[in-house]
Formats: structure tokens, C-alpha cells, sequence
């Protein structure tokens, strides 16, 4: 069964307390929460006191996702806001390494998110350190975007790089999930299914979900 991690970025931002009810009363695992700093990727979404005001509302793994530079500087205020789990972009970080560590440091997971053109090889290394691999099924910035069908490559190699190592690490595929095509990205090995346009514009959300949960 995926664990579903329900996307905020394309909730109505009017009506958030409405959609945390609902997302709540639903059978998503995680709330996945898309920081983007218009320098990065070339969106801007929103900070800390966000993921804070999700903390509060929800018992909910809360997935942040940090598109930003130098996430360093901010690692700490989003553990601080009640981040369970924060990744990392591998094209953002230099010393990823060291952002690995300084997210461990804090007692939660650490993930390493990687965009379309980054082969699933360069996350050999830091493999055995990382709880979570968030590898993108779109150019990140935007929700609503179309999968790209490489990403099933990819999906695959890097089941087996894990499984090959007996490591743990879980496979988040974030951008473009659809009920169409989420079958065969499980197939291919992904253990988390990220869920925005999908979920948050069907009629029924939780109906969605749940039948997300069930492939
Ligand atoms: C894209 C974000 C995604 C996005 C997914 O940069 O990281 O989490 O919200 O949205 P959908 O599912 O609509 O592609
Ligand atoms: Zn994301």
C-alpha cells in the first residue's frame, strides 16, 4: 500500500482550515509542504510560520520539501516550525553531505530531492545516510505539471541500488501523479506517492485518496 503525501501547494489558500479538516478526516499518511524561494526554482510559496500553523492543526506526518538555496540557513527554523521529515535539493547543496548531517543532527529524517536531468548515481554516496529520496516527476517550481515518462527509469535503478544495498531509504515521487499512472509508478518501486492537482481539483479529494491508497 503507498503512503500518500497530499501536496498543499494547490489547496485554496482562502479555505485552509477547511482543507486540513479534510486532509485530517482522510486517509493521506504525510502533508507534503512545498517551500520555494524564487531563486531556486522560479516560484515562491511560503516559510516556517506556514508549517507551523500546519504542525498545530494536524497529528499528520508534516513532509517538507525545501526547493530553496543554501538550505543551511533555514534547516533549523523549519525543524523548529515541526518539520518530521525535511529534504533537500542535491543541485542546491555543495556540501550535501554536511546538510544531511545538520538535518540529522536535529533527531528528524532527512531527504534528498532530485530534479529530472540528476541520474539516480549521484545519490550512491549519500545513500546509507538519507531516510527519504524525493526524486521529481516534473521541473520543480510548479504544481499541475505533466510527469515526465523518464522518471520510470529511474524509479526502477534506484530499487535496485537500495535493495541491492539492504537500505531502507523510501522513493517519494513528487510531480505529476495521477490516478492513471500511479499504478505504474508503484510498479516501478516508489513507496510514496506525492498528490496536488490530482487530489486537490477532483470533486471528492478523500475519494481520491483513498483510491490512491488502494492500488
Ligand atoms: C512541484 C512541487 C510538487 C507539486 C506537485 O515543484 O514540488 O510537490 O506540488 O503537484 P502536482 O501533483 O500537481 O504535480
Ligand atoms: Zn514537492
Amino acid at each position: 500500500m503507498p503512503i500518500i503525501a497530499r501536496s498543499l501547494l494547490s489547496a485554496n489558500f482562502l479555505k485552509l482550515e477547511e482543507e486540513c479538516k479534510m486532509l485530517n478526516e482522510s486517509e493521506a499518511d504525510w502533508y507534503h509542504l512545498d517551500i520555494m524561494d524564487g531563486c531556486f526554482v522560479p516560484n515562491i510559496s511560503f516559510g516556517p510560520m506556514i508549517v507551523e500553523f500546519f504542525r498545530k492543526a494536524t497529528t499528520k506526518i508534516c513532509d517538507v520539501h525545501l526547493m530553496i538555496v543554501e538550505p543551511d540557513k533555514y534547516a533549523e527554523q523549519f525543524k523548529n516550525a515541526g518539520a518530521d521529515q525535511l529534504s533537500v535539493h542535491l543541485e542546491a547543496c555543495p556540501h550535501l553531505h554536511r546538510n544531511i548531517q545538520q538535518i540529522r543532527s536535529f533527531g528528524i529524517k532527512a531527504g534528498v530531492a532530485i530534479n529530472p536531468h540528476t541520474p539516480v548515481s549521484e545519490l550512491s554516496d549519500v545513500l546509507p545516510d538519507i531516510d527519504l529520496v524525493c526524486m521529481m516527476g516534473v521541473n520543480p517550481g510548479f504544481g499541475g505539471q505533466k510527469f515526465i515518462p523518464h522518471t520510470f527509469e529511474k524509479i526502477k535503478q534506484l530499487r535496485k541500488m537500495i535493495d541491492e544495498r539492504g537500505l531502507k531509504v523510501q522513493i517519494e515521487i513528487d510531480g505529476g501523479v495521477t490516478l492513471e499512472n500511479a499504478s505504474s509508478i508503484i510498479a516501478a518501486g516508489a513507496d510514496v506517492l506525492v498528490a496536488g492537482n490530482s487530489v486537490f481539483k477532483s470533486a471528492d479529494p478523500k475519494a481520491t485518496i483513498k483510491q490512491l491508497k488502494q492500488l
